[in-house]
């Protein structure tokens, strides 16, 4: 993952728009849940901070992660103006920053598949210990359906550097659901759902499939 990529693309206001409206899927998923029973979220590869500030609203206490501070100062603004309280960290998805256990749900939009498989399955292996047992993890990938796997250059089984990726070069894995029934055998899968739809590319409409994952501790 090229943190400069998203550092530069943070840092260019035309870019945010789209990534201050929650998806449909994690206000749907925060609907089912009370801060009550999960008080603790974490929102990991949080960007400019959509659902981290959905969730605050909502009375849970949540914690934002980033590894662009461009990303995380952006979040500390916007939640200083709404007067939210969301504790803010510049890392990376696998930091030891916070201790086992801490969370009773981990909301991961988009974020985890930034690279090889390897670093897909220890992210998910770090998530597994950052919840407490019987908490809920929520995440998003790209599934093999999305316009852009096979695109740009493979290095590796469904790996590619991706040419036409927001942040153009990035490296993105692509899974199946058999995949992600493997990468997910520590966890018991509550629900893999589809999310498919055309988006904006400079112009020229694209096709994005994602998987909606949802599964507990
Ligand atoms: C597509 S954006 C999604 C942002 C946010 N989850 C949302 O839905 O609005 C991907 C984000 O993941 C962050 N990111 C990528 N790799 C990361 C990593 N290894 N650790 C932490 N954050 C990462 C990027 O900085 C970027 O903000």
């Amino acid at each position: 993952m090229n943190n400069e990529q998203w550092e530069r693309y943070w840092s260019v206001e035309d870019n945010h728009d789209y990534w201050q409206r929650p998806a449909q899927s994690v206000i749907d998923f925060a609907a089912s849940l009370s801060p009550q029973t999960h008080p603790r979220v974490l929102d990991l590869g949080c960007g400019l901070g959509r659902h981290a500030v959905l969730f605050a609203a909502e009375g849970f206490q949540v914690t934002a992660t980033d590894v662009s501070s461009q990303a995380i100062a952006h979040l500390q603004r916007w939640g200083a103006v709404t007067g939210l309280s969301i504790a803010t960290q510049v890392c990376d998805a696998e930091s030891d920053e916070f201790a086992p256990a801490s969370f009773d749900v981990v909301v991961s939009y988009n974020v985890l598949y930034h690279g090889y498989r390897e670093e897909f399955a220890a992210r998910i292996g770090h998530v597994r210990d950052l919840l407490r047992p019987g908490g809920l993890f929520f995440f998003t990938c790209h599934s093999r359906r999305d316009q852009k796997y096979g695109e740009g250059e493979r290095i590796a089984p469904h790996t590619y550097l991706s040419p036409n990726s927001i942040t153009p070069g990035d490296m993105h894995y692509f899974t199946d659901e058999a995949d992600l029934h493997d990468l997910l055998r520590d966890f018991t899968i509550l629900s893999i759902q589809p999310e498919e739809y055309t988006w904006d590319f400079k112009g020229t409409p694209r096709f994005a499939s994602n998987y909606i994952v949802i599964a507990r501790r």
